[in-house]
């Protein structure tokens, strides 16, 4: 028995770090036969059928800073989006309506904003221009923009938002764009088979428990978080709530509850004129655990943390959805 060895015996089964063993990248069982394009395939149909309500996700709640407007980008429409005095979130077009000055730069005062090319106050209320915002949801982890003219949908009342842990809760976003549409993000996120071998610094001992179907639409995935030479044991149930959304929840093991929502936006056509896609992803991590209640006060610190190891996942994942996108626009 070798030193590993006794040291996974001993350890205590009810940890939530376990003491992993080694298994060789190559010597993993190939997950291809398992992971049919069919079932792949039928489970993004149903998501890009399922309703968003014209609801694009486009920042992190906290990257629109109160007193300073913060430019974005959705589906080829220049944006700006900023707080009003109630801390509320205003989004409307990033032009200004007179020369078209970047309203981005535009200074916040008593909660409207004031061009900085000629002192033209908008609050987005009817003003001389007919300057509008649009509709804006903040949900307090996230800011969403619902765009009529672009989704073509109709229109909900509020982006659809699964329930997150209630409680003690970490949450932080990252966002990173790729060179491809929002559903090449959903498939890749659709195919849990490729964790163990494409992800094996983040995921171990990956199994696909259940497929999903018309009448259970989700995945159910036993997998091992790995940690270095430890690993977190759990179990995952992947959905797609809305088209441009994929929530994995964790609903057994540690942190059961967590969540990782991850959103696709079309942002637009990039300069060699092939679309970009925002993948903003949210994690919000639970525990019923004391020691991770003492870790809520460590939160801006954690946050980045959370962020950092999460990196390299997501630009392997973003690899995998443009290297979609080139195959099915048939360009290299
Ligand atoms: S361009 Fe904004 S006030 Fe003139
Ligand atoms: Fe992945």
């Amino acid at each position: 028995m070798t030193i590993g060895d006794r040291i996974r015996r001993r350890w205590p089964k009810d940890w939530p770090l376990q003491a992993i063993a080694p298994v060789a990248w190559a010597g993993q069982r190939p997950t291809y036969r398992d992971a049919q394009p069919a079932i792949i395939n039928a489970a993004l149909d149903r998501s890009q059928r399922r309703p968003t309500g014209n609801w694009y996700v486009f920042a992190a709640s906290r990257d629109v800073a109160t007193g300073r407007p913060l430019g974005a980008r959705v589906a080829g429409v220049e944006l700006v989006a900023w707080r009003d005095q109630h801390r509320r979130l205003r989004v409307g077009p990033r032009s200004c309506p007179h020369l078209g000055a970047d309203l981005a730069t535009a200074v916040v005062h008593r909660g409207a904003l004031i061009c900085r090319w000629h002192g033209l106050c908008l609050d987005g209320d009817g003003d001389e221009f007919r300057w509008k915002t649009l509709p804006a949801h903040d949900d307090g982890v996230l800011a969403w923009v619902r765009m009529d003219g672009v989704g073509g949908e109709p229109p909900l009342d509020q982006p659809v938002i699964t329930a997150r842990p209630a409680g003690d809760s970490l949450h932080a976003v990252a966002s990173l764009t790729g060179a491809c549409e929002p559903s090449d993000i959903i498939a890749n996120r659709l195919d849990p088979w490729h964790g163990g071998w494409f992800h094996p610094y983040s995921f171990t001992r990956l199994e696909v428990l259940t497929t999903p179907s018309e009448e259970a639409d989700r995945f159910l995935v036993a997998v091992t978080f790995s940690v270095g030479r430890l690993g977190v044991p759990t179990v995952a149930e992947f959905t797609s709530p809305e088209a441009r959304t994929v929530l994995m929840r964790i609903v057994d093991g540690e942190g059961t509850g967590s969540v990782v929502e991850t959103h696709a936006t079309p942002i637009g056509l990039g300069s060699d004129g092939r679309p970009r896609t925002a993948v903003i992803e949210a994690v919000v991590a639970h525990s019923e655990r004391t020691g991770f209640r003492r870790a809520r006060y460590g939160a801006p610190l954690i946050s980045p943390l959370m962020r950092f190891a999460a990196a390299r996942l997501w630009r392997d994942d973003l690899a995998y959805a443009e290297r979609r996108y080139r195959l099915r626009a048939g360009t290299r």
